[in-house]
């Protein structure tokens, strides 16, 4: 099956069950500074899982495109992409367990739509902790559906609970939905270790809230929220075993093929990081809300997935414009589905030709570097540290490195390069701890005054309007600070006021911006505000204003608050459905 056919198939199916389909959003998020990028189509909906109208009702269904920024060092394997197309419906408040799962099956199995084998069908559900009960409801429908108890697995949090996308948000229980994509039949017992068995799609019943104190309260609305990604279904009802021989990469491949005079079965890792990456620094370049390459937030990652493509390019001995017919491939993919894209063409080609130009000096500098260094050790082993610091200062892969000192009859010393990367790994975690947090774009001294502010807003405004208001966006230079945040109505002058004088109260006390390293599990019990997508074990940058503001941020601020002068918000307003905006001076 085609891409084109699987979308508009799913569509259609949800189209028969009532559901309006909705345009995907941007990939980058109109009102949610906690992540980088859209991760699963529920992400732009969170305001109307929590219970806000949406103006097409309480059924959808869409193809929202996603980036996931966790999985960039797992690309090279069969399954793992930055940029995918996650297939999904919804029920806000409507359907729930049994419609949901029945629909997931039919659209599956019935010969009218994917007519995938049911006897290649296993599932897991929720085995119930201290949170939540065991999901017995589900487990009782895909039994009456037919599936045997053998197929079914009970599974706990780590696999079967889903979100919150960000810090904290609607979550729940899910049933996962697995296909056996071996060649010989399906073993009868379902083993969810074997990765024969493709998880294909999820069926989240989004009925709790996690509060950021790690609380889960029962939502006043059921939804539910599923969501299956394209290129995996694709790939295991062509039984294909590997996405990038469907038709959303396979163009691209075969073009790096032509290019390089390289085949892709003997080259799959490099292949697969250039095909990937190009296909998602095109969509984040062209997004409607258009992204340039830099050094912070979404900016960060293109210029981090351009560079990796052109750097694997290297060892396939690519140089140059190499990437530019690439980028023209994703276009063709893509057109009919997202012409927005192909209207940007000429844009995109430019920044990143534009960016690969740049990268080319520093690429250039490496190997004069690397000429120096296998010279100096001709004959020998190029010790680990040598090959660190390739890694670190240029940027070079190991497998670049290798197949550099292959060339020259030269071999590495593969362990303790390993030795050398992992005790830098906690420092370069701590640094992107920071940069991911989006960034100050501007560190001049006033531009760090309003940072500070802005902590000390956030603490007030939760004092005075209540625990559940969050940042929804910042924006802050030289002049002035705006702040976005969840707050349903306007506020009342007596709020504004109360705010204000309590920002104001906290700078004359002159209290120190007191700033600590921890880990994220040490963060999070400590009650401190931020992004917690990180993964486990990582470090993160705390700043705290006594007990009043504790924030996970990556700085800098100014060390007393008394530096700061005196505190007005100059406006209070709308800013999206259930979001205000506040604009605010330090006067001197
Ligand atoms: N939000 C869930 C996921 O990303 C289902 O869409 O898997």
């Amino acid at each position: 099956m085609k891409s084109s056919e699987l979308r508009e198939n799913f569509l259609a199916f949800f189209k028969g069950k009532g559901h309006e389909i909705i345009p995907s959003a941007s990939l980058v998020p109109e009102n949610d500074p906690t992540v980088l990028f859209t991760t699963a189509g529920m992400h732009p909906l969170v305001p109307f899982l929590l219970g806000e109208k949406h103006p097409s009702g309480k059924r959808l269904a869409n193809v929202q495109i996603c980036i996931r920024t966790d999985d960039i060092d797992e690309v090279g394997d069969d399954v793992h992409h930055t940029f995918f197309e996650m297939l999904g419906n919804w029920s806000l408040g409507d359907y729930f367990k049994e419609e949901a799962i029945k629909m997931s099956f039919e659209f599956l199995t019935d010969s009218k739509w994917l007519g995938l084998k049911k006897d290649r069908i296993a599932v897991s559900i929720f085995a119930g902790d201290k949170d939540a009960p065991q999901d017995e409801e589900s487990e009782k429908i895909w039994l009456s559906l037919g599936i045997p108890q053998k197929r079914i697995k009970k599974l706990g949090k780590k696999d079967n609970w889903w979100g919150p996308a960000g810090e904290t948000g609607p979550c729940g229980p899910d049933t996962e939905i697995f296909y056996w994509s071996g060649k010989e039949k399906a073993p009868e017992k379902f083993d969810s270790e074997d990765k024969r068995w493709i998880e294909i799609w999820n069926d989240v019943f989004m009925q709790y809230f996690k509060s950021l104190d790690g609380k889960y309260e029962l939502l006043s609305q059921k939804n539910v929220d599923t969501g299956m990604g394209l290129e995996r279904i694709l790939s295991a009802i062509g039984s294909l075993g590997d996405d990038y021989k469907t038709d959303v990469f396979w163009p691209i491949i075969k073009e790096l093929e032509d290019l390089s005079g390289k085949k892709y079965e003997d080259n799959k890792k490099e292949f697969r990081i250039i095909s990937d990456h190009i296909k998602a620094a095109t969509f984040i370049t062209g997004d409607r809300k258009g992204v340039e390459p830099s050094n912070v937030g979404q900016g960060y990652v293109v210029r981090k997935l351009i560079r990796r493509a052109i750097r694997y390019g290297r060892i396939l001995k690519l140089s140059g414009d190499f990437l530019i017919p690439l980028i023209e491939k994703v276009l063709e993919i893509y057109s009919d589905s997202y012409p927005y894209l192909k209207a940007k063409e000429d844009y995109i080609i430019d920044v990143v030709k534009k960016e690969g130009e740049k990268f080319e000096k520093t690429l250039e500098q490496g190997l004069r570097e690397f000429k120096i260094k296998a010279e100096k050790n001709e004959g020998k082993v190029i010790p680990g540290k040598v090959i660190f610091d390739l890694y670190q200062s240029y940027g070079f892969p190991f497998e670049l490195t290798e197949e550099m000192a292959k060339e020259k009859g030269l071999s590495l010393d593969k362990k303790g390069f390993k030795e050398e990367f992992r005790g830098h790994q906690e420092l370069s975690r701590t640094a992107s701890a920071g940069m991911f947090k989006g960034g100050l774009a501007d560190t001049g001294e006033k531009a760090v005054k309003y940072h500070t502010a802005t902590h000390l807003l956030l603490a007030a405004l939760r004092q005075v309007l209540g625990e559940y208001v969050y940042q929804r966006g910042s924006n802050i230079n030289a002049e002035r600070l705006r702040f976005d945040f969840s707050h349903p109505q306007k506020m009342t002058e007596d709020e504004i006021k109360k705010v204000e004088e309590l920002v104001n109260e906290k700078i004359k006390e002159n209290i120190p911006v007191v700033c600590r390293e921890m880990s994220l599990e040490e963060a999070r019990k400590k009650g401190m505000m931020g992004i917690f997508e990180s993964k486990y074990g990582e470090k993160v940058k705390t700043y705290m204003i006594e007990e009043f503001s504790k924030e996970i941020c990556g700085g800098p601020h100014v060390k007393e608050t008394g530096e700061l002068g005196n505190f007005k918000i100059l406006k209070e307003e709308s800013s999206g459905a259930g979001i205000r905006r506040i604009k605010a001076v330090l006067n001197p």
